[in-house]
């Protein structure tokens, strides 16, 4: 069965500077190299889910400009429906991403059309957010729109998925209209006072946000791995060891191919993890978010 996927999210053009380290304040230093790549959370979790084989749609919102023009062909070449991606008065998003040679990131965003997504906008997107088996966002468009699209998806048992991405606090509201959460260690501490270190802080941690009323969680820990904790069952799923030559995306990766490949009850989470592991170790060992992300072909390979 393909599963079908809507991403409400943003999209943003990412120039990536390549650097030896960060610069002190104050100092200035030469680059080795920089380019352009497609990226946003939004639109690297969708090009993702497509990517490994699901039916995807994208709700967002860019510039009247060429970056825009750029991202929705992104999109569509990867077969991703842009059919409610519309045009804002504001520019299209972009990030600045030093990409220091450890392989470390740092990541400056500039919302821009991003920010301007309205209710409008998401009930016009209704019949692709109520058709699908899943509905994903993340924190790089406006909460409250979010929390318009997760109640349209409700309404017809579309099972809801939340990166709290970038991290950000968010009300019980929002939490309890989520089916699965999927912090970071870093994001799972924001969002509950917990440090994630070890598998019992995970474990608190998970059931912590489920206290906060969302009903199952994932939290990802990049090259250690993923821990589960669905209704009452828990689990870890370890990550595969490689070398990284840019982290970049590399948790939306994640993302869109766990929901290309999860039943939506979540019966197979384990084996979805595994999937979506696989997916985001090869996506770190490329440049670039889009053109890093790999094929449902490429992860079958390796897996
Ligand atoms: O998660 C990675 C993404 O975060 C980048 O593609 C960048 O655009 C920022 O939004």
């Amino acid at each position: 069965m393909t599963n079908k996927v809507t991403v409400l999210g943003s999209l943003n053009v990412d120039t990536i500077l390549q650097i030896t380290r960060l610069p002190k304040p104050g100092e200035t230093m030469q680059m080795h190299n920089k380019q352009n790549a497609g990226g946003g959370k939004g639109a690297n979790q969708a090009i993702s889910a497509a990517r490994s084989g699901a039916q995807t749609s994208f709700v967002g919102k860019i510039g009247a400009d060429e970056n825009g023009q750029m991202m929705k062909r992104l999109l569509a070449e990867s077969m991703v429906d842009i059919s409610q991606v519309t045009i804002s008065e504001k520019d299209t998003g972009q990030a600045f991403i030093l990409l220091q040679d450890s392989g470390e990131n740092s990541i400056l965003v500039y919302g821009g059309a991003n920010h301007t997504i309205t209710d409008d906008d998401v009930y016009q997107a209704k019949e692709q957010i109520q058709a699908a088996d899943f509905l994903i966002a993340q924190f790089e468009t406006p909460i409250e729109q979010t929390i318009t699209a997760f109640n349209l998806a409700k309404q017809a048992q579309v099972t809801t998925i939340l990166n709290p991405a970038p991290a950000k606090e968010a009300s019980a509201q929002l939490f309890s209209l989520v089916d699965l959460i999927t912090p970071n260690e870093t994001e799972a501490e924001l969002l509950t006072g917990i440090h994630v270190t070890d598998e019992e802080s995970q474990h608190q941690a998970a059931c912590k946000l489920q206290e906060m009323g969302v009903k199952n969680v994932i939290i990802t820990l990049g090259s250690k791995g993923a821990f589960y904790r669905c209704g009452q069952t828990e689990g870890f799923v370890k990550a595969f060891k490689v070398d990284a030559v840019d982290t970049t995306a590399a948790g939306d990766t994640f993302l869109g191919a766990l929901a290309s490949q999860l039943q939506p009850d979540f019966s197979n989470i384990k084996e979805a993890i595994l999937y979506a592991n696989k997916a985001s170790s090869l996506a770190v060992q490329k440049l670039g978010a889009i053109p890093s992300i790999p094929t449902y072909q490429q992860v079958k390979d390796q897996l």
